[in-house]
């Protein structure tokens, strides 16, 4: 899925996030630790979820999946999709992402997650 040939940056992506914790901001930190968030591509890169009261922490994006079709193995991918470690499936309660999101986010991570 591609606008006008242009590959997905991650203004979509944030944009995208942003949406499914829309009007829950105040309580990510509280639930998921200070290491989670995507305010630029720096901090979604090294995001981890501490599932809240609970270990282990869950890096949203092993680099090691990045960029070589295997998207659909990262944490963040399978938190938003089936849920993780046990944990139901995120955004918490839902709305969940609809299957054109989820398509995006993998596709700029199997991009290498470009600007
Ligand atoms: C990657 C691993 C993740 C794990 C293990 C995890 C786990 C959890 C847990 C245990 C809760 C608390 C549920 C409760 O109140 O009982 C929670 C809440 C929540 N999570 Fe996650 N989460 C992850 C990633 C994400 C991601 C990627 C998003 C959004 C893009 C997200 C959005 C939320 C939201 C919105 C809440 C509810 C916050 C509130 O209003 O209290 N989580 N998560």
């Amino acid at each position: 899925m591609t606008n006008c040939g242009k590959p997905v940056g991650f203004a979509e992506v944030k944009a995208i996030l942003d949406l499914l914790v829309q009007g829950r901001e105040d309580n990510l930190s509280f639930v998921h630790g200070d290491a989670f968030g995507w305010a630029d591509k720096a901090m979604l890169v090294s995001a981890v979820a501490r599932p809240f009261g609970a270990d282990p922490a869950f890096r949203l994006i092993d680099p090691s999946l990045v960029g070589v079709g295997r998207a659909k193995e990262t944490n963040i991918y399978i938190a938003l999709t089936a849920g993780i470690g046990g944990f139901e499936r995120m955004p918490f309660g839902g709305p969940y992402a609809t299957p054109e999101q989820l398509a995006l986010i993998a596709e700029w991570i199997d991009n290498g997650m470009p600007d």
